[in-house]
C-alpha cells in the first residue's frame, strides 16, 4: 500500500471450468488491487484468464461449470462482494461497476434504438424519468462524439459502424455514473485510428469523473497512454505487475520481454520484424507444477520445472515471479529493450 485508498481488491482468486476434458484452471492465485481513479492494464495473450477474472469481479461466474474456489475474495470499498445479498449484487451491478466487451454487437440488444437503451439504464439506476433520460442519452451520445446525436438515439445498433457502436457502449457504460470501469479488450475489434479516438474518450471520461478503472488488453502498446499500474498476466497467474514506468522502462520477467518485443513497431518499416513469442501457453487443464513460462522461456533453469517461482518485491509495488531473482540464480543478460520502448 502506498496510502491510496484501494477501491477494488482482489484476493487469491481461483476459478475452474468443468468441462468433459476435466478442470480448466483459467485463474489460478490472482491477487491484485486498483487505487481509487486509477487506471490498471491486465495484459497478457489470448486465454491466459483475463475475461475470467473480469467475469469474477461482475459475478458472472456461474455453475455448474464456472467455479470460484474456496478462498477467493474480491473486496469492493471494503466489502467482499462474494458474500453479497441479492440486493447488494443489484445495486453493484446497477449503479457501481459497468464493463465495456469487445464485441458491442453482441452486447447491444439488436432490436431497441439505441437511445432506448440507454435511457433503460439511466431510468433504472438513476431514478429519472422519461424525459430526463431522453435528453441525457442525446446528452451522452455527444460526449461520446457521435455525430448527429438527436437522429442517432433513434437508430438501431446495426446502424452504426463498429467504432460508433463502441461509443454507444462506452455511452451505456457512463449512463449510470459507475465508479468502478472494466473494459475488456475495448478496441480489439477495431482498426488502428478508431482504436485511438475510442481509448481518448475512455482516458477523458475516466480523468473527468475519478472513475477507476481496469483496462483488459492482450497489446501492451494499447495500455501506454493510459494505465498508471499494469498486470501482467500468464497461464492464469499474475507473473509481473507494477507501475506502467516499471513494466516498460525495467521489466523484470522474461514473459514481459517477450511481450515488450511483440508490440508492434511504429519506427520499423518492415513489420516483419516483429518478434511474436514462440511455443504456446500450457495446457490449462494440466498446468506445470513449476513455472508456467517455463516451456517457452529461453533462460529456463533446472529449478523452474519443479517449482513455483515466489513473487520477489523490488519496491514500489513493483513484483515479478521469476527464479532468475533467486539469491541462488546466475547473473544473465537482459535482452537490450531500449529501441524497443522508444516509442511508448
Ligand atoms: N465457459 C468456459 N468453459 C470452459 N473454459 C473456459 C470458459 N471460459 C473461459 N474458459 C477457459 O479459461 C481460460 C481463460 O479464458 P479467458 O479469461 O477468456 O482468456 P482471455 O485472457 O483471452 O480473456 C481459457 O483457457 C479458456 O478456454
Ligand atoms: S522462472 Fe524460470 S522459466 Fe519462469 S520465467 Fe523465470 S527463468 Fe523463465
Ligand atoms: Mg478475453
Amino acid at each position: 500500500m502506498n496510502g491510496n485508498e484501494h477501491i477494488l481488491e482482489v484476493k487469491d482468486l481461483n476459478v475452474s471450468y468443468h468441462t468433459y476434458a476435466g478442470e480448466v484452471k483459467a485463474v489460478r492465485g490472482v491477487s491484485f488491487y486498483l487505487n481509487k481513479g486509477e487506471a490498471l492494464a491486465i495484459v497478457g495473450e489470448s486465454g491466459c484468464g483475463k475475461s475470467v477474472t473480469a467475469k469474477a469481479i461482475m459475478g458472472l461466474i456461474k455453475g455448474p461449470q464456472g467455479e470460484l474456489k474456496a478462498g477467493s475474495e474480491i473486496w469492493y470499498n471494503g466489502k467482499n462482494i462474494l458474500k453479497y445479498n441479492k440486493s447488494q449484487w443489484k445495486e453493484y451491478k446497477g449503479g457501481e461497476c459497468s464493463i465495456i466487451f469487445q464485441d458491442a454487437l453482441a452486447s447491444l440488444n439488436p432490436t431497441m434504438r439505441v437511445g432506448k437503451q440507454i435511457m433503460e439504464n439511466l431510468m433504472a439506476h438513476k431514478q429519472m424519468n422519461k424525459q430526463e433520460a431522453a435528453r441525457e442519452a442525446v446528452e451522452m451520445l455527444r460526449r461520446v462524439g457521435i455525430p448527429e446525436p438527436e437522429k442517432r438515439v433513434q437508430q438501431y445498433p446495426h446502424e452504426f459502424s463498429g467504432g460508433m457502436r463502441q461509443r454507444v457502449m462506452i455511452a451505456i457504460a457512463f449512463a449510470c455514473n459507475p465508479n468502478l470501469l472494466i473494459c475488456d479488450e475495448p478496441t480489439t475489434a477495431l482498426d488502428v485510428t478508431i482504436q485511438g479516438q475510442i481509448l481518448d474518450i475512455i482516458k477523458d471520461l475516466q480523468e473527468k469523473r475519478r472513475v477507476s478503472v481496469i483496462m483488459i488488453t492482450h497489446d501492451l502498446g494499447v495500455v501506454a497512454n493510459i494505465a498508471q499500474r499494469i498486470a501482467v498476466m500468464y497461464s492464469g497467474r499474475i507473473v509481473e505487475s507494477g507501475s506502467a514506468k516499471d513494466i516498460f522502462y525495467t521489466p523484470k520477467h522474461p514473459y514481459t520481454w517477450a511481450l515488450i518485443q511483440s508490440v508492434p513497431r511504429l519506427d520499423l518499416e518492415n513489420k516483419q520484424t516483429l518478434m511474436s513469442i514462440p511455443g504456446t501457453p500450457p495446457d490449462l487443464l494440466d498446468p506445470p507444477v513449476g513455472c508456467p513460462f517455463c516451456t517457452r522461456c529461453s533462460y529456463c533453469m533446472p529449478i523452474c520445472r519443479e517449482a513455483m517461482p515466489e513473487n520477489t518485491d523490488f519496491g514500489e509495488g513493483h513484483q515479478a515471479a521469476c527464479w532468475l531473482h533467486h539469491a541462488m540464480a546466475p547473473e544473465i543478460n537482459m535482452p537490450d529493450l531500449r529501441g524497443v520502448r522508444s516509442q511508448f
